[in-house]
Order: structure tokens, then sequence, then C-alpha cells
């Protein structure tokens, strides 16, 4: 009788898990757009995918802000990283930038990006 009290005590506490499981969704479906702000998402995103490119060298430096707000007025900012039509799609060469990226590069223009 023990040992099917313990296993009915196991089996529900696997079933437990896998509920948790469940409802929980994975790190990997999270996308956080919360608190999008210029200085702690959207730079990092612009220096680890187009700065090897549009550097302080370059005639459009993206590591200046003023340069993204700029881009992220006129529109071109968002067109070139969803690939678009009428722009060459960024960064070029390369992989488009995760759907989660992309979702906080939109976040952060529309709400008039920022210097934040
Ligand atoms: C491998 C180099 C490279 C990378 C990485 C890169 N770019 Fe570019 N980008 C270019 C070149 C070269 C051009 C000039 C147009 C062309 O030759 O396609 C350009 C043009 C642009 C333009 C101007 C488009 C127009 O129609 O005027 C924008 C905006 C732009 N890039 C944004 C970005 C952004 C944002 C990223 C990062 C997500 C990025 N680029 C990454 C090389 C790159």
């Amino acid at each position: 009788m023990k040992k099917l009290a313990l296993l009915f005590l196991i089996s529900i506490s696997f079933y437990s898990c896998k509920d948790e499981k469940k409802d929980t969704p994975s790190p990997d479906n999270i996308c956080d757009t919360a608190n999008v702000t210029y200085s702690n998402v959207i730079k990092p995103i612009i220096s680890n995918n187009c700065i090897v490119c549009h550097g302080a060298t370059t005639p459009m430096n993206l590591g200046d802000v003023a340069t993204l707000q700029g881009l992220a007025a006129n529109g071109k900012l968002y067109k070139v990283i969803t690939h678009a039509d009428g722009v060459p799609p960024m960064p070029k060469n390369n992989p488009k930038l995760s759907d989660c990226d992309i979702a906080k590069v939109k976040v952060w223009i529309d709400a008039g990006a920022q210097n934040n």
C-alpha cells in the first residue's frame, strides 16, 4: 500500500510539472517590448548588427543617435530592417534581425524615437 501511495505521489508531481510547463511560455517565446529605450535596447541592437558597416568613419554613422532618429522619422529605418520594397535590405548580406528586435525597434520608433 505504501508503494502505491508513493507511485501516486510521483505521478501527481509529474503531472503538475507538465502542467506548469504548459502554462509558462519558454523564454524563447517571450519578446519583452516594455521599457524600450535608446540606450538600453536600441543602441545595442544597432551596435551588434549595423555598426560594422555604418560606424563613425562611414558617411551614415548609425552610432549617432541623430542620424538614427532621422531614419526613424523618414521611415527608412523600419523599411530596411523589415526588407520592404524599394530599399536595400539590412543588415546587408546578413540574416534579417529577429522578429523580437524588429518589434523593439518599432516600439522605439512609434514612441517618437527618443534619445532616452
Ligand atoms: C555588411 C554591411 C552592412 C551592414 C551590416 C548594414 N548595412 Fe546598411 N547599408 C550598407 C550599404 C553598402 C548601404 C548602401 C546601399 C547598398 O549598397 O545596398 C547601406 C544602406 C543603408 C541605409 C540607406 C538605405 C537607403 O535607401 O537610403 C540604411 C537606412 C541602412 N543601411 C540601415 C542599416 C541598418 C539599420 C543596419 C543594421 C540593422 C544596417 N544598415 C546594416 C551596408 C550595411
